[in-house]
């Protein structure tokens, strides 16, 4: 089936569903929900809610840049700020699974649910993909965006249907129907970027402090990297710590591991040889950082190793 013609069925099919109800969806500025938010525009216009949940945990200007693309596209997307709600549910937490537990709870039992029920919405439009499915339900890794198939009743758990238009397209063809809905190539060809976002790349405890300064490292790595045609790369911190000198005193501080990963699929991954002068620039702007005194880049493939620390 051609693009063109998915999304004259997905927009049929919604608008059959939803009637003359109301709909809502949240927004992460991923492929999968920004393909979502803009079928579900298309289809109900004014009757689609869109929300962008700020959670604390995402990279530098965000929240801020997803809402503005859209606001660009005609979307109106309304930012919700619930920082305070997951910075609160993550403190003390430093096992990598309590952490995604505590985000997936506060997103979807307090936060989003309380928001969904306030807007008097039946209808959440979700960007489940086929990938999703399939490995929930091998039990690969249950994905926190699996419900129905599950065996979770939405209408009875949660007072909502669900509808997921991609739930049979992959990755690369949720890729071509974002171009052919005319979002923009910024979102279209959107490097990977975990759910519970920069709390994967945070070892131990997520506190402000510490976001900050992943965060920071983060956007360096990023903006030095952004042309490099790789499949993902990204800065994580590291609980532990390292003896360093500055300004001719002995300094414990932080270190910044930069990962910078070729893959297909993410199921298996090799670090890429970047130019040594490039690693070198990087390593330079990290370690001007305050408190971080060492930047490693990381030669691991996957496996051993995973391409996250967390
Ligand atoms: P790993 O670390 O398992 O990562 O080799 C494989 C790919 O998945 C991303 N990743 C996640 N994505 N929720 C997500 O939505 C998660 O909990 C999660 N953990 C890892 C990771 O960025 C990489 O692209």
């Amino acid at each position: 089936m051609s693009c063109a013609a998915f999304i004259q069925q997905q927009v049929e099919e919604i608008r059959k569903t939803v009637g003359d109800g109301l709909a809502i969806n949240a927004l992460s500025g991923g492929v999968d929900s920004s393909v979502c938010t803009a079928l579900g525009h298309r289809a109900l216009g004014k009757r689609l809610k869109t929300l962008f949940v700020d959670n604390a945990i995402m990279r530098e200007g965000e929240p801020q840049a997803v809402v503005a693309a859209f606001r660009k596209l005609g979307i109106p997307v309304t930012l919700v700020d619930a920082r305070a709600e997951f910075l609160g549910a993550l403190k003390g937490l430093t096992d990598p699974e309590q952490k995604r537990q505590a985000i997936t709870d506060t997103f979807y039992a307090k936060v989003f649910g309380r928001l969904v029920r306030e807007s008097g919405a039946k209808f959440l439009i979700h960007g489940t993909i086929l990938t999703d499915i399939e490995e929930t339900v091998a039990g690969i890794k249950r994905q926190h965006n699996i419900l129905t198939q599950l065996g979770i009743k939405t209408e009875e758990a949660y007072g909502y249907t669900l509808v997921e238009p991609l739930k049979t397209l992959r990755k690369d063809g949720v890729r071509k129907v974002a171009k052919a809905l005319g979002l923009p190539a910024s979102i279209a060809n959107r490097m990977p970027f975990p759910g519970p976002a920069l709390a994967t790349r945070i070892v131990g405890e997520v506190t402000g402090e510490r976001l900050d300064l992943v965060r920071k490292a983060t956007a360096i790595v990023e903006e030095e990297l952004k042309t490099a045609k790789v499949f993902q790369y990204f800065a994580t911190l590291l609980t532990d710590k390292a003896t360093g000198i500055r300004n001719n005193r002995r300094e414990f501080g932080d270190i910044i591991v930069v990962r910078c990963v070729n893959s297909v699929d993410a199921r298996e991954a090799t670090a890429t040889r970047l130019p040594w002068p490039k690693l070198e620039r990087i390593c330079r702007r990290i370690v001007a950082l305050p408190g971080v005194n060492r930047c490693v880049y990381d030669l691991t493939p996957k496996p051993p190793a995973t391409i996250e620390y967390v």
